[in-house]
């Protein structure tokens, strides 16, 4: 097992020294952990938010893990140099376009969430955005001077049958082990890219006639997530709006802080990160949570190593320390214990099998 460990900028760092505690602490043969810098850290290593030797390492590895990338001090850089740059080059060097995005809300958590309880209690949704393609990619882009002297700026969504019928084809296989449900989300009334993503599920669909298909148009599905979450299961949908979908759901949770992801390629190597951001404001301060994080690891056991038994390990040992009334600030309510980042790590440690 060689993993690629890319801490990152902002509280990346410090949530990926808890996850790799937990990795460890698993006693797991033949781990390999190496070390690389990306984002803002890459940029100050080599000049380069995705250095090649941290490029090559990933390659060379089985799967990654990674904190997350951005400061506000880059923000000044030239473009190709930005943090994020570094995130979307390593996804697409590594042809990750499968991003799987669990919202999952725990029974102890249901407070949190801004929504009543009632509306959000057993929600179990899992959002499969593609990730290496649409508005993300699409050429044209730039900001260039017309010639009365004014600024435009272009970005072009655009997808391929294949792409669309690859991660088609991921979400039909997951939604085979989940209930047999698949949303896809698209704007087909409007967007001629998406036309083609409807016509392309309904299409694949025939290989799958257990799976129930249904399509909403994205401003709906953004107002369904929060009016009844609990219709979806498996959503499927673009780079663009996967993204902001994403953030959507994992407020339903309570705390962007629960929630990690994976990025897969078509032999399940991967890229493993929390779904949120490196949150400078808090970066070194011991208070972040590190569980989005941790909970990354068990689907890094899970999709890459197919080790169903450490990931639900891992897994169940949150869930413990959670039910202990362990919390970071994000998610604390009354009568919890508050603990820090660290603190934290070491609780899920300790509820471990
Ligand atoms: C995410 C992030 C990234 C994205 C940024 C940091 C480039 O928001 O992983 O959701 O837009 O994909
Ligand atoms: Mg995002």
């Amino acid at each position: 097992m060689k993993i690629a460990v890319l801490p990152g900028d902002g509280i990346g760092p410090e949530i990926v020294a808890q996850a790799v505690k937990v990795l460890k602490a698993l006693n797991l043969k033949d781990l390999t952990l190496t070390e690389a810098p990306i984002g803002g850290a890459g940029y100050e290593a080599s000049g380069d938010p995705l250095p090649d030797a941290t490029l090559k390492l990933a390659k060379e590895s089985d799967a990654v893990l990674l904190g997350a990338v951005g400061d506000w001090k880059y923000d000044k850089l030239e473009r190709h140099l930005r943090p994020e740059r570094g995130l979307l080059r390593i996804r697409k060097e590594l042809n990750l376009f499968a991003n799987l995005r669990p919202a999952l809300l725990y029974p102890e958590l249901a407070g949190a969430s801004t929504l009543k309880p009632e509306v959000v209690s057993g929600l179990d949704l899992m959002i499969i955005r593609e990730l290496t393609g649409d508005i993300y990619f699409g050429q044209p882009r730039g900001i260039s001077t017309l010639e009365n002297g004014e600024r435009e700026g272009i970005n072009t969504m655009r997808y391929n049958e294949s792409e669309i019928r690859r991660i088609g084809r991921v979400a039909f296989d997951i939604a085979m082990k989940r209930s047999k449900k698949v949303c896809s989300v698209d704007k087909a009334n409007v967007l001629e890219t998406t036309e083609l993503w409807r016509q392309v599920m309904i299409e694949l669909s025939a290989e799958y006639p257990e799976v129930e298909l249904s399509h909403m148009y994205v401003d709906n599905a953004a107002m369904q997530l929060i009016r009844a979450p609990k219709q979806f299961d498996v959503m499927v949908t673009g780079n663009i709006f996967g993204d902001i979908l994403s953030d959507e759901a994992s407020m339903l949770t309570g705390s962007i802080g629960m929630l990690p992801s994976a990025s897969l390629d078509a032999n399940n190597k991967g890229m493993y990160e929390p779904s949120h951001g490196s949150a400078p404001d808090i970066a070194g301060k011991d208070i972040a949570n590190p569980l989005a994080t941790i909970l990354s690891v068990a689907m890094m056991l899970r999709y890459t190593f197919n080790d169903e038994a450490n990931a639900l390990n891992v897994e169940n040992a949150v869930k413990k320390a959670l039910a202990q009334g362990y919390r970071t600030a994000d998610i604390v309510t009354d009568g919890c214990t508050k603990v820090g980042c660290n603190a934290m790590g070491d609780a899920v440690v300790a509820a471990l099998n």
